[in-house]
């Protein structure tokens, strides 16, 4: 009889393997089924996959503190870590990683700019801004969603909230490529030289914007809400909380929504008949979105650090522990959800998905992101309703352990059919 307390699944477990990278929830299974917390020595984490248990360490930030969840998953080599000094990377805390008490009061103070009538005025830029997307391409018959739409949409939105300039896209595309691999993903000793050389430059590019906006700060935009706020509370919101919020925030909200608006259209062209009701009846559109978000979120798992002995359904996890909340599965977990791998967007409750977090660090932004998600469905079901996957392609992620989303989503269809031909 084996003595050894890891199993050979767990043993086995690969976060940056070929059936995760694919499908998290799937390559769980048989976790939520049979080791629903477990060891995973080749990652030094615990595994957490199913529902209640997922929810019960989000819901409690003391006992499971969020100060890990944006560590490097794989250690930085000596030669990175010289590259990020001689730029003077400096990342701190931001709200997303900070612990109690100073996180609450700082999330407070920043919160307004997220309000739903706040991000109503948002809309217009967003949906003014899909429609030229959709104009460029309309005519081609084939496009690559992610080059062609997902990725700036989300990107120039997010400069927008953030009130920063709109130049170097294709500059900041490759810096916030570099900063999810820097931070979640196994890059080699050579790509980690890459990596940290671009993460320090986007490091250097937040300082530069940071400067330009301190001089006249009166503009819209979280970033100046910020500056304006430090005014007023310089021991809360502070010079580094700034300059760190600057380069997170861009990719806090690009990346999350650009991988979930490529998830949600891969998901829903593969269901076509989903794709055609909601054609039909842009109504189910926010019902749609939500189950897209529940059943191929964006954010496949996140990271917390256990302070004091403590047990998770049940398993003893001691001090100190490293967990990975794999959220994406919690999402498909057959005890909290029905038919959990159908798609259904008539699902009573789906909004109880976990993508977006849960508790006092749930995500600020989701509200933002549901709308960018709705009008990207409203644009396309509209204006491309015959859109298909380009069959036979194969889709790949970068890889790393939490932010999920396909690099490349290739579409046809017959422009001669497309419906402002019909009906200009
Ligand atoms: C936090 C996911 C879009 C800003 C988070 C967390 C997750 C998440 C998992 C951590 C929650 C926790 O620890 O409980 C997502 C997903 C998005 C998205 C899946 C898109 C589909 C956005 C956008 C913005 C944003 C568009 C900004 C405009 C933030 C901020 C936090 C956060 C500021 C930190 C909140 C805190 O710790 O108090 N997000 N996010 N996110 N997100 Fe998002």
């Amino acid at each position: 009889m084996s003595t050894c307390p890891v199993s050979a699944n767990a043993a086995a477990f690969d976060p940056f393997g070929e059936d995760y990278q694919a499908d998290p929830p799937a390559s769980l299974r048989w976790s939520r089924d049979e080791e629903p917390v477990f060891y995973s020595p080749s990652l030094g984490y615990w595994v957490v996959t199913r529902y209640s248990d997922v929810k019960a360490v989000f819901r409690d930030n003391v006992t499971f503190s969020p100060s890990i969840a944006l560590e490097k998953i794989t250690p930085v080599s000596a030669e990175a870590t010289a590259t990020l000094a001689k730029y003077g990377y400096a990342m701190n805390r931001t709200l997303v990683n900070e612990d109690e008490p100073e996180h609450m009061p700082r999330r407070r103070l920043l919160m307004e700019p997220f309000a739903p009538e706040q991000l109503a005025h948002h809309e217009p830029m967003v949906r003014r801004l899909v429609r030229e997307y959709v104009d460029r391409f309309a005519d081609n018959g084939k496009a690559d969603l992610v080059d062609e739409l997902l990725w700036e949409v989300p990107l120039t939105v997010a400069l927008h909230f953030l009130g920063v300039p709109e130049e170097d896209m294709a500059t900041l595309r490759r810096f916030s490529i570099a900063h999810t691999v820097n931070t979640w993903g196994r890059p080699s000793p050579e790509q980690q030289v890459e990596v940290a050389e671009n993460v320090g430059r986007f490091w250097q590019y937040a300082g530069t914007v940071l400067d330009k906006l301190r001089e006249d700060p009166s503009g819209h935009g979280w970033m100046p809400y910020s500056i304006r706020a430090q005014r007023e509370h310089p021991d809360v919101i502070t010079d580094s909380y700034l300059h760190s919020m600057m380069m997170a925030g861009i990719v806090a909200a690009h990346e999350t929504t650009a991988n979930a608006a490529a998830n949600a259209i891969k998901l829903l062209l593969e269901n076509r008949v989903v794709w055609e009701e909601i054609c039909a009846d842009p109504g189910l559109i926010p019902g749609a979105v939500e189950e897209c978000l529940r059943h191929s979120g964006s954010v496949a798992a996140w990271r917390r650090l256990v302070t004091r002995d403590t047990t998770i359904g049940g398993v003893p996890v001691p001090r100190g522990a490293k967990l990975l909340i794999v959220n994406s599965s919690a999402n498909r977990d057959e005890r909290h959800f029905d038919d959990t791998d159908e798609v259904d967007i008539r699902r009573d409750n789906a909004t109880d998905h976990l993508t977006f977090g849960y508790g006092s660090h749930q995500c600020l932004g989701r509200n933002l992101a549901r709308m960018e998600l709705q009008v990207f469905l409203e644009e396309l079901t509209r204006r491309l309703p015959h859109l298909e996957l380009v069959p036979g392609q194969k889709f790949t992620y970068v890889p790393n352990t939490s932010f999920r989303g396909p690099e490349h989503l290739w579409v046809q269809w017959d422009p001669a059919a497309n419906p402002e031909r019909a009906d200009p």
